[in-house]
């Protein structure tokens, strides 16, 4: 393969992207970040400067199991010291799969400042993707908060407990449209001063198709609170890749797309050529009280910016709390044929994850995972589980109530450094004799990221065949920072010497 490089500075810059001014992080002053691409086998090397003026960072590469190099994961506190302001740090791993994956900050609560961008990787010329597209673009979903991090972290860890509440924007490819003159969700500074509608920033995505071409759209969720349904006025989308995987096709109408999750549709440029069209990305699985993001589907040669006749609310979307038909999706995700790899028929453990909540101390977030807990209701730990080299594990993700009555949410998990399969999922309670039975050993896709739906199950299978250590988490940046992750330890002895840079901190510092 080849030798990619990039040098890439990150700092924050006052910018409006749903044109609302607020202090965004750009790489090289773009947001989102540039798109690495590359070819299976290529080795990247991401030489990174923190030109922050005060905060660390470190950068995580979502879906990139790093085979090899566990300690270029990029998680802060398990794979890795911070990189201090003023700081450079060398990534560098090899690409090994074709696929969509993504890469963002893993500090804090950093990522939903911005710290975002995709990943494309082309398979070898010689093995050719079992779909043809005339054109391949990258979509980045994300919501949208306009206090900044630390101000909703702290709220998170303080008593009483003050809650992120609803983003203000959801975005497509770092552009999303807030509503200058609605005061409710304006903080106390002038408007004219911090929102301007005509701000070059915020201006709707365009993309323009030209009619009878087939597009792939790699499409990225990296939102940090909000589900998402995405969909293109009039246009079916097919289904052909999940997290790397390739999908056996099918074809939708909503793609609904978890935080941490990518998908490949294809898009046939296909109807009336005389107008353009709305292309909209709204929340699912809470109520929705952040309006809809826009970019708009320009046939050419129409005028870019000619507004499509219909309204943009037209854009056909399923109830937020209509958890069956997103269920109805996740089940129709197989893996294609010819690319199947079957699943150990058994696991060696089976580790069962309720996803709920307490307070510890007080506090709903673990402020101090060390200390011992007084509340009866919760035990902490250092959340770490070591798996034997080479086993097979299952984890059940099993989602409850919260804290509130009559409230269950849905959760996206990820695993960093491998893969797993996806076993099943059901409603209610999962049962230990039963269920199992209905797994689906034949063509399970593959995933590194999987939802759990209000109170119900979701069960994945893995063989801990990568040594390192690897968390496992929400990826919605909110509840990962209130604890809900722990961290898979297998194979260390297997690693080799770790590189000095990873360690200048706390008891790794020497
Ligand atoms: Cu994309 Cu540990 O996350
Ligand atoms: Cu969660």
């Amino acid at each position: 393969g080849k030798i990619r490089r990039f040098k890439w500075e990150v700092k924050y810059e006052l910018k409006s992207p749903d044109c609302f001014e607020k202090l965004v992080i750009t790489i090289n002053g773009q947001f989102p970040g540039p798109t690495i691409k590359a070819q299976q086998g290529d080795t990247i090397i991401v030489e990174l400067k923190n030109s922050f003026m005060t905060e660390n960072v470190v950068v995580h590469w979502h879906g990139i199991r790093q085979i090899g190099t566990p300690w270029f994961d990029g998680v802060e506190g398990v794979t890795q010291c911070p990189i201090l302001p003023g700081e450079v740090f060398t990534y560098q791993f090899v690409v090994d799969r074709p696929g969509t994956y993504m890469y963002h900050s893993h500090y804090g609560m950093q990522r939903e400042s911005g710290l975002i961008g995709m990943i494309r990787v082309s398979p070898p010329s010689t093995e050719p993707e079992p779909f043809t597209y005339d054109y391949d673009w990258s979509l980045l979903l994300t919501d949208w908060y306009h206090k900044g991090m630390s101000e909703k972290a702290t709220g998170l860890a303080s008593i009483p407990f003050k809650w992120v509440g609803e983003p203000q924007s959801l975005m497509i490819q770092g552009r999303g449209r807030f509503n200058c003159t609605n005061n409710l969700m304006t903080p106390q500074r002038s408007e004219a001063e911090v929102c301007n509608a005509s701000h070059a920033d915020c201006s709707r995505l365009v993309l323009t198709v030209i009619p009878g071409k087939t597009y792939r759209l790699r499409i990225g969720s990296l939102t940090s609170l909000s589900a998402l349904s995405f969909q293109i006025e009039g246009h079916n989308l097919t289904v052909v890749e999940a997290d790397g995987h390739y999908v056996e096709p099918f074809t939708v109408r909503n793609l609904f797309i978890y935080s941490g999750e990518t998908y490949s549709v294809l898009l046939k440029a296909d109807q009336n050529p005389s107008r353009n069209y709305w292309i909209t990305t709204s929340i699912v699985s809470r109520p929705e009280k952040t309006p809809p993001a826009t970019a708009v589907l320009n046939y050419h040669p129409n005028h870019p910016r000619k507004h499509p006749p219909t309204p943009a609310s037209s854009n056909f979307r399923p109830a937020w709390n209509d958890t069956r038909h997103r269920l109805a999706q996740s089940v129709a995700i197989k893996a294609r044929k010819g690319f199947l790899h079957a699943p150990p028929e058994n696991s060696d453990k089976v580790i069962v994850l309720l996803n709920t909540q307490s307070k510890v101390n007080g506090y709903m977030r673990c402020y101090d995972i060390f200390a011992v807990p007084s509340n009866a209701n919760a035990t902490m730990s250092d959340g770490i589980y070591r798996l034997k080299f080479n086993s097979t594990v299952d984890v059940v993700l099993q989602n409850a109530n919260t804290m509130s009555v009559n409230n269950s949410e849905t959760h996206p998990w990820h695993l960093h450094g491998h893969d797993f399969w996806v076993l099943g999922y059901g409603e209610g309670k999962f049962n230990e004799s039963n269920d199992p039975k209905r797994y689906n050993l034949v063509d399970p896709i593959m995933k590194n990221t999987v939802a759990v739906q209000p109170y119900g199950w979701t069960a994945l299978r893995f063989r801990a065949d990568n040594p390192g250590v690897w968390a496992f988490h929400c990826h919605i940046e909110s509840h990962f920072f209130m604890g809900m992750r722990i961290v898979f330890e297998s194979g260390i002895d297997r690693v080799a010497n770790l590189p000095s840079s990873i360690m200048g901190c706390g008891q790794a510092k020497r």
